[in-house]
């Protein structure tokens, strides 16, 4: 049985982080380890969260990255040196190319803030989604763990955790109930299933 490393990529706050780093020194996440955590934005709060929790932390941007190939090696090459066996995308705002996912099949797993096929895909991140399901009206929403593959927010669905609409909600009321009450929960649980099943294996 091995100890998977993991790698959280971060852009922004880093709620889910947090949340994971909390499963980790609660004894919820012990078939994997948190080794780094890559920003793609150094003023995320995200890194403030890595550095109190002694993670190692790394900042890639993609606007100084010459392309996006230049950006995607930078993360390759800090991933190997690391040995990282899973990714998780934690509020990471930038695209990742077929070629990235294509290279750790079943080895990125992403959390969305809607039940998936519902407001996902291009142009469905953050915020947006929460706006997208109050116009909408829908009177259910909630939060989803799934494989990342090549098509955005497409690959296999791993947990997914319904929320109730209220009355009165407005995006970001919205926003920190699925985060209370779905997405703190499935991630790490997803994340724990998934390094349990890898480390059983090896
Ligand atoms: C979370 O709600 C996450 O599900 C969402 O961004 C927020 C990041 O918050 N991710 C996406 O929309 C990806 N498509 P955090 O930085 O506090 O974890």
């Amino acid at each position: 049985m091995k100890v998977q490393n993991i790698a959280v990529f971060v852009s922004g706050g880093g709620t889910n982080l947090q949340a994971l780093i909390d499963a980790q020194n609660a004894g919820k996440i012990v078939s994997g380890k948190i080794t780094l955590v890559i920003a793609s934005n150094p003023a995320a709060y995200a890194l403030t969260r890595a550095a109190n929790a002694g993670i190692e932390s790394a900042v890639v941007s993609r606007k100084e990255a010459a392309t996006q190939a230049e950006f995607e090696e930078k993360i390759v090459s800090l991933l190997a040196e690391k040995n990282i066996d899973l990714i998780v995308l934690a509020g990471f705002m930038c695209i990742l190319s077929e070629s990235f996912t294509k290279r750790y099949p079943q080895r990125i797993i992403n959390v969305h803030p809607s039940l998936i096929p519902s407001f996902c895909g291009k142009g469905y991140y953050g915020l947006r989604v929460h706006e997208a399901a109050l116009s909408y009206g829908v009177k259910v929403t909630g939060a989803t763990v799934h494989f990342v593959n090549e098509i955005p927010d497409g690959g296999r669905i791993l947990l997914q955790k319904a929320v109730a609409i209220q009355d009165g909600d407005t995006p970001e009321i919205l926003q920190k109930r699925v985060m209370e009450e779905a997405e703190w929960q499935i991630l790490p649980q997803a994340v724990e299933m998934v390094c349990k099943e890898y480390s059983l294996k090896e």
